[in-house]
């Protein structure tokens, strides 16, 4: 099955920008560019985590899960199949570009291309942060977590759990909000779902430090940009996962939250799926920034190819 959310992929007409905020701000190390000459960000040894290509429009380039080893990628190909499921095998250039042994890919029912990998290479104890930061929460817990809108939960909390193998966390109810969060692994979740009636998209990717004050400092600096992708969410931490984070916007309209701390999920057998009527303990309280600008990359179901 899928060991961890491997890579993710954005295009945007701002990509050029995501090497200075990405770098200086976020702390992410910058890799090679690639072909088409994407930003691509590092965030521990594997060459790249993160890549940004030329775009006319913010856009979700495709969303990369990675198989623990080839036996158990062959064994998920068998499962998609099982499920119904047509892919493609990767091509050569799509390999290379990717940097991974082996993938396929397909579209899912909302027009977001997933990819399975296996063997994504790195060059190990050359992670190298720009602004000195201690290091990322990855490994077997993944890059972090993304959140994607969905027009209707239920039908996509099947199609997710059925094809992916994600396992249900907790749920938080709350006002307008109904969100449901999955894990693969320890990481409370790799993947949230939002319902957003007639819409998909990605309301926002997480990072995880690895010690607190790199949160802290990411304000300050977010804060001295004048304005420039500003915090939309105040520092908090939430009631499910536990994490203290805040959120911020991005040169390309998907959100990142920013965080340390987060919930791990040690025994399978005895977690208990919760529902919480909060998103957050503490803290995480709108900025003025967060009215005035898109809830993240929004697509209407109609154009994303359904
Ligand atoms: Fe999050």
């Amino acid at each position: 099955m899928i060991h961890s959310l491997s890579y993710l992929g954005f295009g945007s007409p701002n990509f050029e920008e995501w090497a200075d905020f990405g770098t200086r701000v976020l702390g992410l190390e910058l890799a090679a560019r690639g072909e088409d000459d994407a930003v691509r960000l590092r965030m521990d040894d594997l060459n790249y985590r993160l890549a940004v290509h030329p775009a006319e429009r913010d856009e979700i380039r495709y969303i990369g899960w990675a198989c623990a080893n080839e036996a158990e990628f062959k064994a998920y190909l068998q499962h998609l199949t099982s499920v119904g499921v047509e892919f493609e095998s990767g091509s050569s250039g799509e390999l290379e570009e990717r940097q991974v042994a082996d993938l396929v890919w397909w579209v899912d029912p909302y027009g977001h291309r997933q990819e399975i990998s296996w063997g994504k290479r790195s060059s190990p104890t050359t992670f190298n942060s720009p602004r000195g930061i201690s290091g990322f929460v990855t490994g077997a817990q993944g890059l972090g977590h993304f959140v994607l809108f969905v027009p209707n939960l239920l039908e996509a909390d099947e199609y997710y759990t059925r094809v992916l193998g994600l396992k249900l966390s907790d749920r938080i109810i709350f006002n307008n909000f109904n969100i449901r969060f999955y894990h693969v692994n320890g990481r409370h979740h790799s993947m949230a779902l939002g319902e957003m009636p007639g819409m998909t998209g990605m309301n926002h990717f997480m990072l995880e430090v690895q010690n607190f004050g790199d949160v802290g400092r990411a304000i300050d600096l977010i804060n001295d940009d004048g304005g420039k992708n500003p915090i939309i969410l105040t520092l908090g931490r939430h009631t499910n996962d536990l994490m203290t984070s805040f959120y911020c916007d991005t040169p390309s309209s998907v959100k990142i939250e920013y965080g340390h701390g987060g919930y791990v999920i040690r025994d399978d057998a005895e977690w208990m799926v919760q529902t919480y009527s909060a998103n957050s303990i503490w803290g995480h309280r709108p900025t003025e920034a967060l009215h005035s600008r898109p809830p993240g990359i929004l697509i209407p179901i109609d154009q994303s190819g359904n």
